[in-house]
């Protein structure tokens, strides 16, 4: 089966059956906590959570997505950054027994997977949490003809799913899985042997994750602060189904291919790097793969605007990029060829994606021009050398473009050891570098930008109770998008499609009010970047990892990364006062506020 053919087949089956097709989303998400989008779901988290889908109550669709979790893991079988996902959604139209059903007659019926290889799990419930057991998604297979045998149930680390930031909508899920080993499949289903291949899930989306006010007090004061314990689940009062299963995954399997570089969706690329190289893909199956992987993730985040940088969402492509022509180099491959093989691309989504591609090869072209002119010398300096110390991890990553999991692959690669604590000791290199960088740029801001007069710090405070505020009144999807202080007011921008009615604009300044009578105290904390992220700390995410940051905290309304300053109580902030709100550009409001 081809690639074209599932996709078909897949969108025609849930057409058919009353589903209507929405367009994948970008890669960037509209969700500020998480960089990318990594699952079809993500776009649709607020009509999960109950509001109303232009296009109705039952979609399919087919989402690019990118998750670099498991980016140790491309160059196996079947992890890639960059995939995509078919999905289907009931938006509170029909639950368990419609879903598991369309999930089994699509496999059986439209893909003639045979039912003496299938085998499913279900979520085997959680008594603390009222949880039940999911017999109930049990009992609807067994009577679609799959045999108690073949039914495990296990609990939250494998059947339950969601939410993809720390809260969210979230439920059970019952996992299909299909025999992709030789001969019959076994009697008994053990989802430890991995020649059961997961292929698909439907997610039961019935409860909305939430922290407790206690774990939430305590989010900072721990770096791995959550367990499930600290959750509190909500029940949706709108039920959702959200399936997913990996395109490149269901491809491979349905061809019994044995990895989902022999797919069509990969194939061509590999035989363009083996005749870039002159190698072949037998002696470097890992190198290979890794290369294909990383210049499709490239080129699709390339297409939808998000830049090579040294922060975010643009570090990590930087760094897929550099790791693809390091993998490239140890081919003997020493020539630029990014653009040539991102082309080969193209004809694998033809009729699917349209591609930017004069922007795409422009960008290409100069990531590969910056990062070549240290490369050699880099990669020489990791060959010449007998063992590598930190300050030789550090140099490699500031004067030759190799962050450290790139330099310490290269070293393993090449045979070169590094040495013991020589990765703290890098760690501590970049720290002392960051201080004098931080102090650079503080110097900076104080000297030309802004000042920290009494009413400025005011209007800080003001700003982080006004994103609160505008969130609680409009809804969680609203982030800032600028702000510009001075000593006579604040003018902030946010996301938000419709102008404010006097009743919003009303509500948001009796909220930001009832904040400020309150006298909440203003807490900070310096922490890792990462960290405030984990604790669910918003921001608008300047800063990179292994950063410290500032995050300011206002009671249980506001949890912000910020350079501050800030009042110790908001009591000291006077009368709040909205005197503008209109349009800024395209989606983005802005408005404009007062302290009397
Ligand atoms: N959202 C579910 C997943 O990503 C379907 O697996």
């Amino acid at each position: 089966m081809t690639s074209k053919e599932l996709r078909k087949k897949f969108i025609e089956f849930f057409e058919g059956n009353g589903h209507k097709k929405i367009e994948s989303a970008s890669l960037l998400p509209t969700d500020q906590s998480v960089l990318f989008t990594t699952a079809g779901m993500q776009p649709l988290v607020p009509y999960l959570l109950g509001e109303k889908h232009p296009a109705g109550d039952k979609l399919v669709n087919i989402q690019r997505c990118i998750r670099t979790n498991d980016i140790d893991e491309v160059g196996d079988d079947s992890h890639g950054t960059f995939f995509e996902m078919l999905g289907y959604w009931s938006l509170g139209a029909y639950w368990k027994k419609e879903a598991i059903k369309y999930t089994f007659e699509f496999f059986t019926q439209e893909l003639n997977v045979a039912i003496e290889n299938i085998a499913v799990t279900c979520f085997e419930g959680d008594e603390t949490n009222s949880i039940a057991k999911d017999t109930e998604s049990a009992e609807i297979w067994e009577s679609l003809g799959i045999p108690k045998n073949r039914i495990a149930f296990l609990g939250y680390d494998d059947n339950y799913w969601g939410p993809t930031g720390i809260e969210g909508p979230c439920g059970p899920d019952t996992e299909i899985f299909v025999w992709t080993g030789d001969g019959e499949a076994p009697f008994d289903f053990d989802p430890n042997n991995k020649d059961w291949v997961e292929i698909g899930n439907d997610v039961f989306m019935q409860y909305n994750k939430t922290l407790t006010e206690k774990s939430w007090e305590n989010a900072c004061k721990d770096v791995n602060p959550f367990g499930q314990e600290d959750f509190k689940f909500e029940s949706l009062n709108q039920k959702n189904v959200d399936f997913g299963t990996g395109f490149e995954r269901a491809l491979m399997v349905l061809n019994n291919y044995r990895n989902i570089y022999e797919t069509d969706l990969y194939e061509s690329l590999i035989l363009k790097i083996e005749d870039l190289s002159l190698k072949r893909y037998m002696e470097f199956p890992v190198e290979m793969r890794i290369i294909a992987d990383h210049i499709k993730a490239s080129v699709f985040a390339l297409n939808d605007g998000i830049l090579p940088s040294n922060k975010d969402q643009g570090y990590v492509i930087r760094r897929l990029i550099r790791r693809a022509i390091v993998k490239a180099y140890q081919l003997g491959l020493k020539e630029n060829f990014l653009i040539e093989l991102s082309k080969v691309v193209y004809p694998i989504y033809d009729g699917v994606y349209e591609f930017d591609k004069a922007k795409i090869e422009v960008e290409l072209e100069k990531e590969e021009v910056k990062f070549r002119a240290t490369l050699s010398s880099g990669m020489n300096k990791i060959q010449d050398a007998e063992s590598l110390s930190g300050k030789m991890l550090f140099d490699l990553h500031q004067s030759f473009g190799l962050p450290l999991e790139i330099a310490q692959e290269t070293a393993r690669f090449y045979g070169v050891e590094i040495v013991n604590g020589a990765v703290e000791e890098y760690k501590e290199m970049v720290k002392k570098h960051q201080e004098l960088s931080r102090t650079a740029s503080v110097g900076m801001f104080k000297g030309g930008l802004a000042s920290g007069g009494e009413m400025e710090t005011k209007y800080h405070t003001a700003t982080h109770l006004l994103l609160a505020a505008l969130r609680k009144t409009l809804g969680n999807d609203v982030n800032q998008k600028g702000a510009n202080i001075t000593a006579e007011r604040i003018r902030f921008d946010f996301n938000y499609p419709d102008k404010l009615t006097p009743e919003q604009i009303k509500q948001v300044e009796d909220e930001v009010n009832k904040n400020i009578v309150a006298d909440l105290p203003v807490d900070l904390e310096e922490m890792l970047y990462e960290d405030a992220k984990k604790c669910g700390a918003t921001g608008n995410f300047e800063n990179k990892y292994g950063t410290t940051v500032k995050v300011y905290t206002i009671a249980e309304i506001s949890k912000e990364i910020c350079g501050g300053p800030h009042v110790a109580h908001t009591g000291e902030l006077g009368h709040f006062k909205i005197s503008k709100e209109e349009s800024s550009s395209s989606g983005i409001r802005r408005i404009k506020a007062i302290l009397e």
